[in-house]
């Protein structure tokens, strides 16, 4: 599964979903040859992970900017003159559910959803705290030709309602939180994009739709749509397609919003964690 790279050091999982990377000083801009290694190993992997990067706040935001523009973060307060990062900081003694909890794609309901996102782990807790990933094109290439069929002309409707709506689950939670959400009825907005989508990168599909995010299917009635739905979720989530993420301090990922879901975990309660996060801009899903 590994490919030449003659600067970087990839180490993929066995499945080929998610690889480390060593070698890379990312404090520093990347030589454009090393940046397109890093490129094509986050092509072929969709998650990658960089241990040991002891980057600043300046220094993750260059290297976010190195691979695109910022993408645009709705619905949660910035870090205080950092429009673009986001602080996922969760207390000790924090009671309300950690944040990202639920399988998602991050912002599909925006008509051009982050192509990236990037997590710098500031103080990552001595247990709890993985992220999960999932697969999103091998969860595609394994269904039936005739699911294949089905699905591949549909379009699939997203809304951030169910999350940031005046209804959704932060508007109704009770215990404190630290990080601050932003409730609107903007978040009730709906956006369609294909259920099925092609990478335009790799040129591989994948199942383009999540829990949190993915509503329904146009055309179709609401119990049709979560019918379809409901299946695709639970397939796409499988153990299989799973790849379990453990965190150290200074440890950077890069994931890939169109062809993977991420959740995550908690089982950290009575324990400090603190992320950095930003993303890179996308296109419309096609
Ligand atoms: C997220 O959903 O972006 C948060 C992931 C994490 O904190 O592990």
């Amino acid at each position: 599964m590994a490919g030449d790279y003659e600067t970087i050091v990839v180490t993929p999982q066995e499945s080929g979903f998610g690889a480390g990377v060593a070698g890379l000083d990312l404090r520093r801009p990347l030589d454009p040859a090393v940046l397109a290694q890093v490129r094509e190993a986050w092509t072929r992997h969709s998650v990658l992970y960089f241990p040991d990067q002891p980057l600043s706040l300046d220094e993750l935001e260059q290297f976010t900017l190195q691979l695109g523009p910022f993408g645009v973060d709705p619905f949660i307060k910035p870090m205080p003159g950092r429009p673009n990062v986001l602080e996922l900081r969760r207390e000790p003694d924090e009671k309300a559910t950690n944040f990202g909890a639920g399988w998602h794609s991050d912002w599909s309901f925006q008509a051009e959803p982050p192509a990236a996102t990037l997590l710098h782990a500031k103080v990552v807790p001595p247990v709890g705290g993985d992220t999960l990933y999932a697969d999103a094109y091998r969860a595609w290439d394994d269904l039936s030709e005739a699911m294949k069929t089905m699905l591949s002309p549909l379009r699939a409707v997203h809304s951030a309602r169910q999350a940031y709506g005046p209804n959704g689950v932060f508007a109704r939670e009770t215990e404190a939180r630290t990080l601050q959400i932003i409730v609107s009825e903007a978040a009730e907005a709906t956006v369609s994009h294909p259920l099925i989508v092609t990478h335009p990168v790799s040129g591989r599909k994948a199942i383009f739709a999540s829990p949190v995010y993915t509503v329904g299917i146009e055309g179709m009635t609401r119990e049709e749509g979560m019918a379809i739905l409901r299946f695709l979720f639970e397939h796409m989530t499988r153990e299989d397609y799973v790849y379990r993420h453990r965190w150290a301090p200074q440890m950077l990922t890069l994931w890939d919003n169109c062809c993977t879901l991420h959740f995550a975990d908690g089982g950290y309660d009575g324990h400090l964690r603190v992320m950095h996060r930003t993303t890179v801009a996308g296109e419309r899903p096609r």
